[in-house]
């Protein structure tokens, strides 16, 4: 028997601990046999060890299958003191320590949610795109400076860099991809451009490449996003088009992701939204894009691709009996959600 898979915890702070509890029932509803090793993150390592990210959970994350996520921050740590530890510093340390480049956020309103979302029903009816962000590079991890009048980010991208997320962008497309820039102004767009355009004449031909400013961007989002099947963008600019692509199912407690490196390395797999410090504790919150989350770790982690099936049909089944959490309007608590969804597994 092959030994079993295993996969880190990491359930941060605010509502993380709760989500990762019933995300974890779900799991063992479906019958997945993993290992868990259940390792603190963000604010709750700041607590503990100083730090968002000790080397311990950083090893641990590196000798998984797989590492699920919950949510990091809240007001507690919330510092403009550049020498003090920041619970996001845990994520991008994450992301860069496991080489994670290629962020997944797939967008796909329920159809049993047309109405949920702030935008008419007419707009996002069929909406299925993905959008693909560059994710260990860019102004994230450029060097930083500051000194008591000035502050400086500094936006660095590669070639290399370039290549690889413009693959897995046209790898997950079957028609089209719009590639998102601010090449009017920047000189990293402008290379981003260029090197999009290369990798896609050279490997990729057949699929249509479109080139979109990301401020014309952000607007056809919301108003036309059918037209989109695979954004492809920069690490800030995905950050910023992947919430505002959130309001298209009504809630940010509704996205999934998965942050992908090279073969071989563990992914990562978490929700699009935060650690919801206002509701912490209350039993309130959407697990959803956690289960979502859930899912894509079993699809891209594990190789479990019909346990991953199951668990999205589950979601859009108890959304379709009227699944509402606060979020979305209603009422239904974090347990009642995932009674919801575990019916239909
Ligand atoms: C996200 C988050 C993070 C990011 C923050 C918490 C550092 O907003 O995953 O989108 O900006 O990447
Ligand atoms: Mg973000």
């Amino acid at each position: 028997m092959p030994a079993r898979a295993k996969v880190v915890l990491l359930p941060g702070d605010g509502i993380g601990p709760e989500i990762t509890d019933v995300t974890v029932q779900l799991l063992d509803a479906l019958g997945v046999e993993v290992e868990y090793e259940r390792h603190q993150f963000g604010g709750a390592s700041i607590d503990a060890h100083g730090t968002a990210l000790t080397d311990e959970t950083l090893d641990a994350c590196r000798r998984a299958d797989a590492v699920l996520l919950a949510a990091v921050g809240g007001p507690k740590w919330d510092t403009t003191d550049p020498a003090r530890p920041r619970p996001e510093q845990g994520l991008l340390g994450l992301r860069k320590g496991l080489g994670l480049f290629a962020n997944l956020r797939p967008v796909r309103p329920p159809p049993a949610l047309y109405d949920a979302s702030p935008l008419k029903r007419e707009v996002i009816e069929r909406t299925d795109l993905l959008v693909v962000r560059e994710l260990t590079g860019g102004i994230y991890f450029g060097e930083k400076t500051r000194t008591a009048d000035s502050a400086s980010d500094n936006c660095l991208y590669t070639r290399g860099e370039i290549e690889r997320i413009t693959r897995v962008a046209f790898g997950a497309a079957r028609s089209r991809v719009t590639s998102v820039d601010k090449a009017n102004v920047l000189e990293t767009s402008r290379l981003w451009r260029e090197v999009v355009r290369e990798v896609h004449s050279r490997e990729f031909p057949h699929i249509e490449l479109e080139h979109l400013l990301v401020d014309s961007a952000a607007m056809r989002l919301i108003a036309a996003p059918r037209h989109f099947e695979v954004i492809l963008t920069e690490n800030m600019f995905g950050d910023i088009l992947s919430d505002e692509a959130a309001m298209l199912t009504g809630s940010i407690g509704m996205l999934p992701s998965a942050s992908l490196g090279s073969d071989g390395a563990p992914g990562l797999f978490e929700p699009v939204h935060g650690s919801a410090p206002d509701i912490a504790g209350t039993g309130a919150a959407n697990p959803l894009a956690m289960f979502l989350s859930a899912a894509m770790m079993l699809r891209h982690g594990l190789a479990m691709d019909a346990q991953a099936a199951a668990v999205e049909s589950a979601v859009d089944r108890a959304l379709a009996d009227g699944l509402r959490t606060a979020d979305l309007g209603g009422s239904a608590t974090t347990a009642d959600a995932a009674r919801a969804v575990l019916q239909h597994i």
